[in-house]
């Protein structure tokens, strides 16, 4: 734990505070991004799984018999049902997540959906470059499943960083990968900035995982969630704003903070399929194929 402990100091000492927005699933945060999916002003997870399943016979096809599927950063199990259900034999499932309690749920979970095919959850960051289990790795037939747009959390740089590491930490042939797509602005800040708070209390969490974890003393209620479009970056923004000038100690360092003065928690960036086509070429990728629904707000793109 001490990586996020180093990782929060260094976020917090900059002139600009930014934390990396993995740090926002712990098992509360995971649950809160659980009930952001099915919030009716977040269009992502819906559109995706309408994707899905429009045309599972045709990515089935695609990804061949015997396929082994990983999935980095594991949440849901709609989506991956779905996918692994229209697969020609499925091998083998590998959940991956850096929360061990909550991978190992997910796991179980799967296991009772769809008892025939082989789960072997893995505890694992996907943005380090460790390997994991060799005799996973074995397959001729190795398909990186990564729905969600979890791919505009990355910075740009850090997208291709990723894509290009998946490539040697799982050797896989084929990704099947969820890109949000640009729209309107008010479709966009309405999805983060629902009207029950959930996402509110997501960001915010962030601060109460920091408290618990790492003996800060962060006072949650003078902090404000904010969701921003930027668009010259294509993206939208997750701030915390200090609501006060305030002094916050987390573990042995004092951070200041002014009125005002934001913590950005997250990015999330959106892509026209152009520009997801440039980002896949410098990463060593070709996009085969796209499919997107009908007012092209979401797109899954199949990558080899
Ligand atoms: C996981 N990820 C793709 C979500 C997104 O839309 O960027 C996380 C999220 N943040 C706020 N709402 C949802």
């Amino acid at each position: 734990m001490s990586n996020f402990l180093d990782e929060v100091h260094n976020g917090l000492s900059g002139k600009v505070k930014k934390l990396n927005p993995k740090w926002l699933y712990d098992f509360n945060g995971s649950k809160l991004f659980e009930e952001i999916t099915k919030l009716q002003e977040y269009y992502v997870t819906r559109t995706e799984i309408g994707i899905l399943e429009k045309n599972k016979s045709e990515i089935a096809n695609l990804i061949g018999e015997k396929a082994t599927v990983i999935e980095p950063g594991a949440g849901e199990s709609k989506k991956i049902s779905i996918f692994l259900k229209s697969l020609i034999e499925p091998k083998c499932y590998v959940p991956s997540d850096i929360s061990k309690k909550y991978i190992k749920k997910i796991g179980k979970k799967l296991k009772k959906k769809l008892p025939k095919i082989k789960v072997n959850p893995v505890v694992d960051d996907f943005t380090s470059k460790k390997r994991i289990n060799n005799k996973i790795l074995k397959n001729k037939n190795i398909v990186v499943f990564f729905p969600g747009s979890t791919i505009g959390n990355f910075e740009k740089r850090e997208a291709i960083h990723f894509l290009k590491n998946i490539k040697l930490k799982y050797k896989p042939k084929k990704i099947i990968i969820g890109v949000d797509l640009i729209k309107k602005k008010s479709v966009l800040l309405k999805a983060y900035n629902d009207k029950k708070g959930i996402t509110a209390r997501f960001n915010k969490n962030l601060l109460k995982r920091i408290n618990k974890e790492l003996k800060a003393n962060f006072d949650i209620k003078s902090f404000k969630h904010s969701a921003i479009y930027n668009k010259s970056k294509s993206r939208i923004e997750m701030h915390l704003i200090s609501l006060k000038n305030q002094k916050v100690k987390v573990h042995n360092k004092n951070f200041h903070f002014k009125k005002g003065e934001t913590i950005h928690t997250e990015s999330s960036h959106k892509y026209s399929p152009k520009s997801f086509n440039q980002l896949a070429k410098k990463s060593g990728w070709k996009v085969k194929k796209i499919w997107t629904d009908l007012n092209r707000q979401f797109s899954i793109q199949y990558l080899i």
